[in-house]
Formats: C-alpha cells, sequence, structure tokens
C-alpha cells in the first residue's frame, strides 16, 4: 500500500499538495543520510526495480539508480536499444517478461505521452513515470519545487516562479506548472508565442513574451531547453535570433532591479538558454538540483513502497 494517495506516480496532476508535502518532508530525512559518510539505509532491501528507459537519460537514470541503491534495493536496468524491442516486442510484453523476474517496481522514460499511464492499467506494478513525451516528468517538477523550498523557505505563497524557453515540446513545464500551483506559487510563463500552447492561460498561469518584464516579475526563473529533437518545423527564425531574445547572459542578469535564482533541469544547450556565466554563477542552483534528485526520487520509491 502506497503512503501517498496514488499508487503509481504517472504525473503531478494525480498527487495532492498533502502528497508533495510529505514526499519534502520524507526527502529531508534522504537527504540528510546522503549526506552522512555511510550513505545506505536498508528501507527496500526486499524490492526489486527495473529501470527501463526508452529515451536517453543522463540525470534521471542516474539519479534514480543511485536512489534504489542508497535504498538497498535490487536493480535491473533495461534500454530499449540492444533489447527484444527492435524485434517488435511491445511494451507491454517487455514490461511483463521483466514482472515475471519478480520485479516489485517499474521507473520508465517513454517517448510517448501517456505511456506510463497506459502501462500502470495494464500490469500488476508500481509504475514510476521518469518522463512521457512532452506530457510529465513529475520526479523533475518535485526536485526543482524542493529546491525552491530550501531556498525560499517551506511556504510558497506569494513567491513567483518564471518558466523560460521552449514551453511546448517540454514535459518539464506541465509537471512544474502543476506542482508550483497546488503549492500556492505565482507562475509565469515566458517565450516565443510559437513555444507557448494556445490556451495555456486556462492552467492560471500568467504569459509574458517580455524576458525582461519576466525577469522583474519573478524570484525564480526556471530557463528550458529548446528541444531540437522534438521539432518538425522551424519554430523560430534562427537560433541567433532567440538567444537575442530569450537567452539570459549576464549582463542581463546584472541589470535587472533585484537578484534572481536560476534554474535549469538540464541539459543545457550552453550558450542559447544559458551563457556559462549564468549557469555556472552564483545565482544558478542547476547543481543543487541534481543533489536533490537522488534524496526526492528516495522519497518516492520509499513512500510508493508502503512506508511511512
Ligand atoms: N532533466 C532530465 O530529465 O535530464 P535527463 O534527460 O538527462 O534525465
Amino acid at each position: 500500500m502506497s503512503a501517498l494517495s496514488h499508487p503509481h506516480l504517472l504525473g503531478i496532476k494525480y498527487l495532492q499538495d498533502s502528497d508533495i508535502r510529505l514526499i519534502f518532508e520524507t526527502a529531508d530525512e534522504f537527504s540528510a543520510v546522503i549526506n552522512r559518510p555511510i550513505k545506505k539505509v536498508p528501507s527496500l532491501r526486499d524490492k526489486t526495480i527495473a529501470n527501463i528507459f526508452f529515451e536517453n537519460s543522463t540525470r534521471t537514470k542516474l539519479s534514480f539508480e543511485l536512489a534504489e541503491k542508497r535504498l538497498s534495493a535490487d536493480i535491473v536496468n533495461f534500454s530499449a536499444s540492444g533489447s527484444s524491442v527492435a524485434k517488435g516486442e511491445t511494451l507491454v510484453d517487455t514490461v511483463n517478461n521483466i514482472l515475471a523476474m519478480k520485479v516489485d517496481m517499474v521507473v520508465m522514460r517513454h517517448p510517448n505521452p501517456g505511456a506510463a499511464h497506459f502501462l500502470a492499467s495494464q500490469v500488476k506494478a508500481t509504475i514510476i513515470n521518469a518522463g512521457d513525451g512532452a506530457h510529465e516528468h513529475p520526479t523533475q517538477a518535485l526536485l526543482d519545487a524542493y529546491s525552491i523550498r530550501q531556498r525560499f523557505g517551506k511556504d510558497f505563497k506569494g513567491l513567483r516562479i518564471a518558466i523560460v524557453g521552449d514551453i511546448l515540446h517540454s514535459r518539464v513545464a506541465l509537471s512544474n506548472i502543476f506542482c508550483l500551483k497546488k503549492l500556492g506559487a505565482e507562475v509565469m510563463l515566458c517565450g516565443p508565442a510559437t513555444l507557448l500552447p494556445r490556451h495555456i492561460e486556462t492552467l492560471g498561469v500568467k504569459v509574458n513574451h517580455n524576458l525582461i518584464e519576466c525577469l522583474e516579475w519573478c524570484d525564480v526563473a526556471n530557463f528550458l531547453r529548446v528541444q531540437h529533437e522534438r521539432m518538425d518545423m522551424k519554430y523560430f527564425p534562427s537560433i541567433r535570433e532567440y538567444i537575442m531574445q530569450y537567452g539570459l547572459n549576464a549582463q542581463l542578469l546584472r541589470k535587472l532591479s533585484k537578484p534572481i535564482t536560476i534554474m535549469h533541469p538540464g541539459p543545457i544547450n550552453r550558450g542559447v538558454e544559458l551563457t556559462s556565466e549564468v549557469a555556472d554563477g552564483h545565482q544558478s542552483i542547476i547543481l543543487q538540483q541534481v543533489e536533490n534528485g537522488v534524496a526526492i526520487r528516495m522519497a518516492i520509491l520509499y513512500l510508493l513502497a508502503g512506508e511511512r
């Protein structure tokens, strides 16, 4: 039985704000654990977890793997390339074969929106969505919000968060919007009109196409990657023009009337969303986001396994 209100983690949409706060409080405990000389606890020593990745990943895959090892779970890793998926095996057959080897939980990244939801309806295991196409990336949103909480305290009310860039192709954007709104923050989206989904304001967010106005408004700006690999047409005239209008450099950051916190889920297109000076500068918390990812994923695995 999950200690959360939902038996799987398919998207932030399905979580209550109390679930999010429980995940954060549990992550606080695990954050202390992974900063000790002995970074392991035996909490999931009776569980076996399969990490199945049908899309490339560095951060999410390694972070889940480390989280599982820190909790003493047994793990198997599966990537589509080199597997029998290439011979035409279906997703459900693939996962049922993995589950037949006595696996309890599945962490899955898949290029198709809704894949994790579909899988949860078809197989008998706890499913964790590690990113499904341009739909949701719930663990990224949770580690992002946890990193903001670490910087600004537990109360999100009145906090102003800007999400800048390629919103249209981003699963991080949607999960962040759901998460931050549930916690009570204000959210503004900024980017070229072509990279903002129509009617996105119905999710209760503000939209502003002017980067400087948006940065003057916010306390935190989360810059998203331009996802060239998901683009089937030209969404802006040239990368140079995108950088001029939506890229952040140190000169612009210094010109703002107050210091703001800079985030990026990674991978970064250096020199496009952020210059290296900004990405590696003192206002950036990009590597804290990555560090927090392990504690957040430990908390999610632990709570979904029914622990409290
Ligand atoms: N932020 C993120 O999901 O990165 P990866 O694609 O490297 O996992």
